[in-house]
């Protein structure tokens, strides 16, 4: 296994940490900022070099905004702020600047650099939302479901969510958005697992796709699976993780879509949250509640290595 950072497509770890922050005021909060994307590859590597079967990874990527008051013209073509969405349910936005995907294969790992990270960017960034995610026996989100079956792999999954020609002087970047979804797990558990198998489109136990003859128009990977005006597939890479606190009686899975065009995860999302058509809306919303939603651009790693002093 490497150790890298950008790495957008890598295989799907057993642990990581999600941070969202934003940016505070002031040139030297801009400066530390600038100064960490310089740093990052080395901070990935001295980590991830203490256990090098660890596959340590690091992205990290940046909202409109903070783009503008970090690094100014030229900015990626299609980044944007997070649009929310008011349909049958509500795709909130909430604030984030920059994001750290952080995976590997043990937590130590990603507490360590998520550590080190916060450390070194000290009051440049105030961090809005921490989550550790966790995998959950085979592939499994706290649904019950296997999560993440048809990513596109090797190839496939590189064209899908690297950037070419359509923005060249941003080639080899990504786009990503994030929603934290809390899950009313009383309610899900009550229906009947055919019931949920409908919701989702798959088998639960055997994760095998339901056949077109009984999966529902509105079946989660109905609504999701899109494509171009010619009928090409539009994918995206997926990263789901569950995460929990007993106590607080919060279970979650954590939304994280990479893609060349930040344009197919919308009109997923629409799909979802309005319906296709508008009203034939995915049903894993009746139990799932997104409380956080933003969108960022990653650049590619040789960006970040030039943008520090
Ligand atoms: C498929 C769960 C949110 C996009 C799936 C599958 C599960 C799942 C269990 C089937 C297995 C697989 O192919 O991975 C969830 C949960 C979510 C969530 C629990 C949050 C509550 C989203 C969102 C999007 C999305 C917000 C995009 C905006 C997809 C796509 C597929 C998929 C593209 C594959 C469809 C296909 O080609 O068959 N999801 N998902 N999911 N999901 Fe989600």
């Amino acid at each position: 296994m490497t150790v890298e950072s950008q790495a957008v497509a890598s295989k799907l770890s057993r642990a990581a940490i999600f941070l969202v922050a934003t940016l505070n005021e002031g040139e030297e909060s801009l400066d530390a900022v600038r100064a960490m994307c310089g740093d990052l590859a080395g901070f990935v590597r001295a980590v991830g070099f203490r256990d090098l079967d660890g596959g340590l990874s690091c992205i990290m990527g940046f909202g409109s905004q903070a783009w503008d008051r970090l690094f100014g013209a030229p900015r990626p073509k299609e980044l944007h702020p997070f649009r929310e969405i008011n349909g049958r349910h509500h795709a909130v936005a909430t604030p984030g600047d920059i994001l750290f995907h952080i995976r590997a294969r043990s937590m130590d790992l990603c507490f360590e650099l998520a550590m080190q990270i916060t450390a070194r960017l000290g009051g440049a960034i105030t961090v809005v939302d921490e989550t550790h995610g966790f995998k959950f026996f085979d592939q499994r989100d706290m649904t019950g479901f296997v999560d993440g079956t048809e990513n596109p792999v090797g190839r496939e999954s590189l064209d899908a969510v690297l950037i070419g020609d359509e923005d060249s002087a941003f080639a080899g970047g990504s786009y990503v958005i994030v929603q934290k979804y809390l899950h009313d797990l009383k309610g899900w558990n009550a229906l009947p697992v055919e019931r949920q198998e409908l919701i989702i489109g798959r088998k639960k136990l055997s994760d095998i796709e339901l056949e077109a003859s009984v999966k529902p128009s509105w079946a989660h990977n109905a609504l999701t699976s899109i494509t171009d005006e010619e009928g090409n597939e539009l994918k995206i890479v997926r990263d789901n993780m569950p995460f929990g606190t007993i106590g607080k009686g919060e279970f979650g899975t954590y939304f994280i879509g990479y893609a060349r065009s930040p344009s197919r995860i919308e009109r997923m999302l629409e799909n979802m949250f309005v319906g296709n058509p508008p009203g034939n809306y995915d049903h894993l919303l009746d139990f799932s509640r997104a409380v956080t939603g933003s969108l960022f651009f990653v650049p590619p790693e040789t960006f970040l290595g030039a943008a520090g002093p």
